[in-house]
């Protein structure tokens, strides 16, 4: 039993890390995550949309915090609170709410983009 839980963690790990392959392959062996260059309208509006924006979208009404949009997603950035939320960090409520932890790689591709300086590309 453990080996079939197993079996379909590893599958979804797999399946997981080739969904957010791009067509750059600067690496000879399968990239686990591709972080260079990350583009806020292909890598990032998407992972949000996916995760958060039934909360967080425009005009929600669950959350105080909207954050749908380039110039909304820069401004709630600047609260301090999304990563430490996302890789639920002490202190932090722990995101996406009643969901399980976000894959890590759409974690640093969040990172990523905003250690790249939070191009509208
Ligand atoms: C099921 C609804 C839901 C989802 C999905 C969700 N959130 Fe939240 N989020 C909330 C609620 C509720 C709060 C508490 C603040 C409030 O009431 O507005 C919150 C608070 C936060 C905070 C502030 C955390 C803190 O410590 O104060 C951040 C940052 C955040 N969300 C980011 C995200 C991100 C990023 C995603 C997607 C990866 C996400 N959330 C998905 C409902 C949600």
């Amino acid at each position: 039993m453990l080996k079939v839980v197993l079996g379909f963690a590893m599958l979804f790990f797999v399946i997981e890390s080739c969904f957010y392959d791009s067509e750059e392959h600067l690496y000879p062996n399968p990239p686990a995550c591709d972080t260079l260059n990350v583009s806020y309208n292909l890598d990032v509006n998407p992972i949000l949309m996916n995760r958060c924006y039934n909360c967080h979208g425009n005009n929600n009404t669950v959350s105080v915090y909207e954050f749908e949009g380039y110039l909304d997603l820069i401004n709630f950035i600047e609260k301090g609170k999304l990563l430490g939320a996302v890789k639920r960090q002490g202190g932090f409520l722990a995101m996406p709410q009643g969901a399980d932890k976000m894959p890590d790689c759409e974690i640093s591709i969040l990172e990523a983009w905003i250690n790249q300086g939070k191009k509208n590309n």
